[in-house]
């Protein structure tokens, strides 16, 4: 049996942190060096035309970090989701955000129309679609899709209920990857996640690049995938 071709990639960007104060440096450079290494690496999938991409941003338990790399960490999206828009709608990216955008969040109303924005510019485009998960819990986003179909009076099924998610409409990831040797899933994607094969490595994700990414791909397409069966 061969591996179908890679659909969806999910990836846990974890390390920066680590990163940082390993070279003697505050945590925020790490965030720094890691929006560097997310700018490489979305070139290669594009490059190798992955359809879609899910990135792990900032939790619903990120909050719990100091005041200080919070707002560092969404200064960094900020930049990320304006001063980066243009290069990623050159490359044809279409933008789609994952977790909790509400009025009712705790996001800001400036990032929460930085979000709507890049959203919108990005819509028709045809190429690779990058999912950014923000203000995102599995737990958190499983609550929101089932009160979704509880209020359309729909009975709960695992149609109803994938189609309220925030992936709804995209297959669920072939591959994670996990940087930073953690081997977690830390709430992202419970639902989407349950078939998918886990790629952890120890590498820190600002030193995750292209290289690291064929790696991986290798080790998926080594993989057989069962789904239950034979
Ligand atoms: C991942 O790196 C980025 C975010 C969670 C926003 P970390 O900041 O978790 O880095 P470590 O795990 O502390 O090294
Ligand atoms: C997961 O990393 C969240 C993101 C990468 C955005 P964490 O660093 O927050 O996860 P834990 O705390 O090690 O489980
Ligand atoms: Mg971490």
């Amino acid at each position: 049996m061969t591996t179908a071709p890679l659909q969806h990639l999910a990836l846990i960007m974890d390390g920066n942190g680590r990163w940082a104060t390993r070279q003697g440096l505050p945590r925020l450079a790490g965030h720094k060096a890691g929006v560097t290494s997310l700018n490489t690496l979305v070139e290669a999938l594009v490059r190798q035309q992955i359809p879609y991409a899910s990135f792990y941003a900032f939790s619903t338990e990120n909050w719990g970090r100091s005041v200080e790399e919070v707002t560092g960490i969404f200064a960094l999206l900020e930049y990320y989701f304006t001063q980066e828009l243009a290069r990623l709608k050159a490359h044809n990216i279409r933008l789609r955000f994952l977790g909790d955008h509400s009025e009712a969040s705790p996001l800001n109303p400036r990032i929460r129309a930085i979000i709507a924005n890049a959203t919108a510019e990005t819509a028709a485009n045809t190429g690779t679609t990058l999912l950014i998960a923000l203000n995102y819990g599995g737990h958190d986003e499983l609550v929101r899709a089932t009160r979704k179909v509880a209020a359309s009076g729909q009975e709960i099924t695992a149609q109803t209920l994938e189609a309220a998610l925030d992936t709804a409409g995209v297959p669920p990831p072939d591959l994670l990857i996990r940087t930073s040797g953690e081997q977690r899933l830390s709430g992202f994607l419970p639902w989407q996640l349950a078939y998918t094969e886990l790629y952890f490595t120890p590498t820190l994700w600002p030193d995750f690049g292209p290289a690291q990414l064929d790696e991986a791909l290798a080790w998926y397409a080594s993989r057989q995938r069962r789904f239950g069966k034979v």
